[in-house]
């Protein structure tokens, strides 16, 4: 059987100043002396990501960015590419979230192309998908869950191969930022749609092997009850991971 290595991601959005960044980063690590943890991530904003880096030197946290542009270079203002991700010294990147895909407008199609490249570059993508409280509540939560999935991973369809390096992230819309965690129950189907899903378009191996991390007001409170379930091998956590007592609290669920 496939083992699932658990991982903690936090995804800081657009918060923290450099310093308040670094601080945050020394105290996640004096606070991981000695533990017995899951693999443990941060994805910090785009300013923050070089000094971070030097932050994290010598720790086992990784760092990952919050997204990144589908080409390698060229007259696109405001993007970052994959390779200045690389040259400062991620490993992941968040690609897909809602708030890009809600506010920024970002299509599958982008999502796709973000994928592609990614993995083309080494760079392991945080592919994050999930419905809105309309959708849930219009019963369509699975439909949408599905055309996420076909249209941001169309390129691996094609290929009929699931990058190893890919993570996914089921973040229920209504459960960001607003305290309402879906329940164990809730999250554990979604997961197990989605990674049924996986094993059927990418096969057995594939939908065992990847890992699905579960997103939306994750707290020390909530994160052991959601961890024991089958299908969700770990979270991607926002306003809690913004203060070392409770992103330690998630990485040590709850104690
Ligand atoms: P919260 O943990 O603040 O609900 O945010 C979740 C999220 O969007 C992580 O990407």
């Amino acid at each position: 059987m496939i083992q699932r290595s658990p991982l903690i991601a936090g995804n800081w959005k657009m918060h923290l100043t450099i310093p308040e960044a670094t601080a945050l980063v020394r105290e996640l690590r004096a606070g991981l002396q000695g533990l017995e943890a899951p693999q443990v991530l941060v994805a910090p904003p785009f300013t923050s990501l070089g000094p971070v880096k030097q932050a994290l030197e010598g720790s086992s946290i990784m760092l990952g960015a919050q997204n990144m542009h589908w080409e390698d270079t060229g007259a696109f203002t405001g993007e970052i590419s994959g390779q200045m991700l690389l040259e400062v010294g991620c490993s992941h990147v968040i690609l897909g979230h809602s708030e890009r895909r809600l506010i920024f407008k970002e299509t599958d199609d982008m999502v796709d192309k973000k994928v592609q490249k990614a993995v083309a570059l080494g760079l392991s993508p945080i592919l994050c998908i999930g419905e809105t409280l309309e959708q849930r509540e219009a019963g369509n939560t699975y439909q949408v869950l599905r055309e996420q999935l076909e249209g941001s991973l169309a390129s691996c369809i094609d290929s009929r191969a699931l990058p190893e390096t890919l993570i996914l992230a089921y973040e229920p819309v209504w459960a960001i930022g607003t305290g309402k965690t879906a329940t164990p129950a809730q999250a554990q189907e979604a997961h197990q749609f989605v990674r049924t899903w996986i094993q059927e378009v990418f096969g057995e191996e594939a939908g065992a092997r990847v890992r699905i991390l579960y997103g939306g007001s994750v707290k020390p409170e909530n994160i052991r009850a959601l961890m024991a379930e089958p299908d969700i091998d770990g979270a991607l956590v926002g306003g809690a991971s913004l203060k070392p007592e409770s992103f330690l609290g998630i990485i040590r669920y709850g104690d």
